[in-house]
């Protein structure tokens, strides 16, 4: 292997356009920093952060809720007016609800719709919007943030399971009407298990408040249900969703791609 193939396994992503949401924290950010290094021109959007955080990982920042189906239409708008075309959406934006301890009876109304909106509306409207612009520009790669919740139960984390089980379908409608309509766009849903991200960190406090142990504790109770015995981390999640848009992953749509160092083997 010469040293023309290594350069060109480095930039898997080049000259493609790429649109992260939820890119100012956690995954996104280490997807949209990975993106850029292999060549992506990649936009972060997000309801924090700024232009001068994006700067460091090379990316560019617009401000945007996922839940807002005028700002999907506007910022999708201004990106084509911007680059001329749109190759990649990672649907990553999320939030993990009201906490542990949202079981199926104490969830409240308000918490589901708020969970669903961030997690699921968002997915369907960022499909949506962008198979269009994919289309002009001869194909595309959708990656939809699903979870392992998606695929086991989560009675402590109600709203949240279901939000993602949405995805999961979602993901497989879309992939079919885009190969059936043969307009060259993929579409996968990605099943992180437990990744360190503010995310996690925030579950660690708060399953550790309702268990009335130390935080440290609570953290040991969720490695345990992990068989590879670490937490993943967000490049382990970026690696798999920079492979699926990449032309690597061309003969792959509609699958789902689980990261969980096992845990799904637990039940
Ligand atoms: N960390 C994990 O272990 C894990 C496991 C499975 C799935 N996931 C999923 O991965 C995705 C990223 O999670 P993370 O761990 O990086 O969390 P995170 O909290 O670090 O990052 C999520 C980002 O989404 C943004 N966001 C929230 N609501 C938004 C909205 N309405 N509009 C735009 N942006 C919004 C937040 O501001 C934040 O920057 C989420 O969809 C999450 O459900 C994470």
């Amino acid at each position: 292997m010469g040293n023309n193939q290594i350069a060109e396994n480095n930039q898997r992503l080049k000259a493609k356009v790429a649109v992260v949401t939820g890119g100012a924290s956690g995954l996104g950010l280490a997807i949209a920093a990975m993106m850029a290094r292999d060549g992506a021109r990649v936009i972060i959007t997000d309801i924090q952060g700024d232009q001068q955080q994006a700067e460091k990982i090379g990316v560019e920042f617009i401000r945007h809720d996922v839940t807002d189906e005028r700002q999907w239409i506007t910022i999708l708008d201004r990106i084509d007016k911007k680059y001329g075309r749109l190759d990649i959406l990672v649907n990553n934006a999320g939030i993990s609800g009201g906490g542990t301890g949202t079981n199926p009876e104490t969830t409240t109304i308000d918490q589901w719709r708020k969970v669903q909106a961030t997690n699921s509306d968002s997915v369907f409207l960022g499909c949506k919007y962008a198979i269009d612009y994919m289309r002009r520009s001869g194909g595309g790669s959708i990656i939809n943030m699903s979870s392992i919740a998606a695929l086991v139960a989560t009675p402590f984390i109600t709203a949240y399971g279901a939000s993602k089980a949405a995805v999961r379908q979602l993901t497989m409608s879309v992939a079919l009407h885009c190969a059936t309509t043969g307009s060259k766009i993929r579409c996968n849903s990605v099943h992180p298990g437990q990744i360190r991200t503010p995310m996690l960190e925030k579950l660690f406090v708060e399953a550790a408040d309702q268990m009335t142990v130390p935080v440290a504790v609570a953290e040991q109770r969720f490695l345990e249900r992990i068989p590879l015995g670490q937490f993943g981390t967000p490049d382990d999640i970026a690696s798999m969703v920079v492979f699926l848009a990449s032309d690597e992953a061309k003969h792959i749509t509609g699958a789902q791609f689980v990261v969980d160092g096992g845990m799904q083997l637990n039940g």
